[in-house]
């Protein structure tokens, strides 16, 4: 190979494929005929991605294929809830279930590869990306990412159903200041451990194929070109052999950063970094020739990125067959018309029921009107939220429809704005549609104010003031501070934005079909001043409570979130008793099993979601008041019980001590199992860990 050839490898272009459909105008076959590119994203379609892989295998010197990228952030054709939703389903077999068919889809489509899974732990929703996110828990998103990654790519990469994953984005990138996107991040070292990286670790561990760095920097050190954490921790110290990819234009933009003079420069320091693909930064392609020659970069060193990238190819089957994920496994539309129940069910398992005052909900199946009304009650476009690149937005079900399917006995109003008095006065019940718009949230998209606009308030002042029964289903990327909503509706569903069958799946949790399961993947502020908030804090030398002034709290709101960590109500009811443990006493090293009796006290069948909570009181340092190490879903018919276990490892017990080692402080810790990061919610029991003797 020529190095223009081998440059040529490490250069990812977009194909810049609208969202109305198949054109593809601005991709420059003659760059790809020239051998100057090694990857082509936001291409989609068998036909399309053929044919520019046809150019690059029989119009190119070498005959090297393309693979192809996408972002298939929450489905391809046929769209699941966004992940900050789909983490509330505590389910990481329906996480998978859900990437695999993401996967056969994307694969039948002409794409090799996903930029996904997203796993910025976050806790900012002033940021728009938490709702490509799996939430605020490390934990949490350490299983999200080992189900997506598997899902994604199967037990191997080079099959025609798989695509490789992209973990994304290393890391820490949803700290940016005061949840500005693109901003700088401030993350001490601890955290960035602690919090940041584990769903990575776990991506790796489940064999992720790529990674790409954040925009953002850590420690003043843009991650594109951030030796020390791609070189140092991800390759050397984690092993990471794959390939790593830059975010859109990334590369270049090391130069505004501050650290690279120009393209050259930050081809330089990004290819030292350890970064072996170049998308859309036009670094490496105008660059790396001349850096190479100026004696700046080795030819080994570019060797290394193009060795990764053309064994991606090999490990995607590409080498043997550059069409095999076009068309030889099946179209994409008889894919996609199997995904429909899965989309239900993953929907209905998402949304949340945030509050039920005296039995609001559900809806029964007769009975008087029932008005729906509000910007999102018939906004079916709206429901596939953001990252919906492949979608007909045709096919997504809004919510009017969805109820119109499922009360065929009612009478269902839905009134136009100068019909809403009439039509209101009589109603049995008001289900108000109100949030977000799908692109409110997202990339580039942050919030200081987490309200919503007049015209709404003013749809719920009016609606709240006829005394019916108010449902208010919230639609949004991210929790939106809405006091007033909690205060005077009767029902509230956190609806996020659930994907194609979203009218369907909130039909089944409004008309009880499906009796609510989710829970909050994210603490829900009641006010953007309370932002950071999160269950996993460090405690307090001050909590709050021990002196009416001189404690950790505000003068103007209280510190609780408006809904906890693992909120989400019922239309039943749960009881748990006797929390026990397999020892009192444990040696550093052994597991502990955790068990609790859970019994259905109401009266309808349901699923309750358990969660098993960890604390170390007295360590060397201050560990958070609560760790998530656990959690199981039960479903119950009326009546029943059952016996729910967990086992947890040595790992559940580690922290990282002052010397940031991983460890385990002997002493006493204590387990908390119940329904969410309410302590007041939780049973506890405490252990002794006692230091290994060696005889
Ligand atoms: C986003 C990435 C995405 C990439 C390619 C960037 O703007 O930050 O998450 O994968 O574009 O579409």
């Amino acid at each position: 190979m020529t190095l223009a050839e081998k440059v040529g490898q490490l250069n990812m272009v977009t194909a810049h494929m609208a969202d109305t459909g198949p054109g593809m105008a601005p991709l420059d076959l003659d760059a790809v005929r020239r051998g100057e590119v090694g990857s082509v994203f936001n291409l989609w379609g068998a036909e399309n991605t053929a044919r520019v892989q046809r150019v690059a295998v029989e119009e190119t010197r070498l005959g090297i294929p393309l693979f192809f990228g996408f972002d298939v952030v929450h489905g391809h054709r046929t769209l699941f809830p966004v992940p900050i939703a789909e983490a509330c389903a505590f389910d990481p077999d329906l996480w998978q279930r859900t990437a695999v068919h993401a996967a056969r889809e994307t694969s039948a489509d002409g794409v090799d590869l996903t930029f996904a899974p997203m796993l910025d732990v976050s806790r900012d929703p002033r940021w728009g990306r938490m709702v490509e996110s799996p939430g605020e828990d490390a934990w949490l998103g350490m299983r999200f990412a080992e189900a997506k990654v598997r899902g994604f790519q199967g037990d191997d990469i080079a099959s025609p159903h798989a695509v490789a994953a992209t973990a994304k984005h290393f890391a820490g990138y949803a700290a940016s200041i005061a949840g500005r996107d693109y901003a700088t991040v401030e993350l001490s070292e601890r955290t960035f451990r602690e919090i940041h990286l584990p769903p990575f670790q776990s991506a790796l561990a489940a064999g992720v194929a790529a990674i790409m760095p954040a925009f953002t920097d850590y420690s003043a050190v843009p991650l594109t070109g951030n030796a020390a954490i791609l070189g140092d921790l991800l390759r050397q110290s984690w092993g990471f052999d794959g390939v790593i990819l830059s975010d859109y234009g990334a590369i270049a933009e090391l130069v505004p950063h501050g650290v690279a003079a120009d393209l050259q420069d930050a081809a330089t320091v990004a290819l030292h970094a350890g970064v072996d693909i170049d998308m859309m930064g036009n670094a490496y392609l105008s660059g790396l020739e001349a850096a190479v020659e100026h004696g700046k970069v080795s030819i080994d060193l570019v060797d290394t990125a193009v060795v990764r990238v053309l064994r991606l190819k090999h490990a995607l089957g590409l080498l043997d067959d550059p069409f095999r994920r076009m068309g030889e496994n099946g179209t994409w539309e008889a894919i996609a018309s199997k995904g429909r129940d899965l989309a239900r069910d993953a929907a209905r398992r998402s949304a949340v029921l945030l509050t039920n005052r005296s039995g609001t909900l559900p809806l029964a199946s007769s009975g008087g009107p029932i008005v729906v009304a509000g910007p999102l009650a018939n906004a079916w476009r709206e429901m596939a939220g953001p990252w919906a690149g492949a979608v007909d937005l045709e096919q997504n079900v809004s919510l009017a429809f969805g109820l119109e399917q499922a009360l065929p006995g009612r009478e269902l109003r839905f009134p136009s704005e100068d019909e809403h008095g009439a039509a209101m006065a009589d109603a049995e019940t008001i289900v108000l549609c109100l949030g977000e718009t799908a692109e409110m949230s997202g990339e580039a998209t942050s919030r200081t104010k987490l309200d919503l606009d007049e015209d709404q308030r003013r749809l719920f002042d009016f609606a709240a003031g006829t005394g019916r029964p108010l449902v208010v289903v919230l639609f949004c990327g991210r929790p939106l501070t809405v006091p007033w909503i909690f205060e005077r509706a009767d029902a509230v569903v956190a609806a996020w934005f659930l994907g194609s069958e979203a009218g369907n799946a909130l039909a089944d949790v409004l008309t009880g079909a499906w009796n609510p399961s989710g829970r909050l993947s994210v603490s829900w502020p009641r006010d953007v001043g309370q932002i950071p908030i999160f269950y996993g804090q460090r405690p307090s030398g001050r909590p709050l409570g021990v002196d009416p002034k001189y404690s950790s709290r505000y003068i103007d709101s209280p510190n609780d979130p408006q809904f906890v960590f693992g909120h989400g109500l019922s239309y039943t009811a749960f009881e748990m008793s006797d929390l026990r443990l397999s020892a009192t006493n444990l040696k550093v090293g052994e597991s502990l099993e955790v068990s609790v009796d859970l019994r259905n006290s109401g009266d309808r069948a349901g699923e309750q979601t358990l969660m098993v909570f960890l604390r170390d009181p007295v360590a060397s340092v201050s560990r958070p008041l609560l760790e998530l190490r656990g959690f199981a879903s039960v479903f119950l018919e009326p009546g029943d019980s059952e016996s729910v276990s967990w086992t947890l490892g040595p790992e559940a017990f580690e922290g990282l001590d002052a010397g940031m080692r991983r460890t385990i402080e002997p002493g006493v810790f204590e387990v908390f199992v119940g329904p969410c990061a309410d302590v007041e919610q939780l049973l506890k029991v405490s252990i002794s860990i006692e230091e290994k003797t060696i005889n």
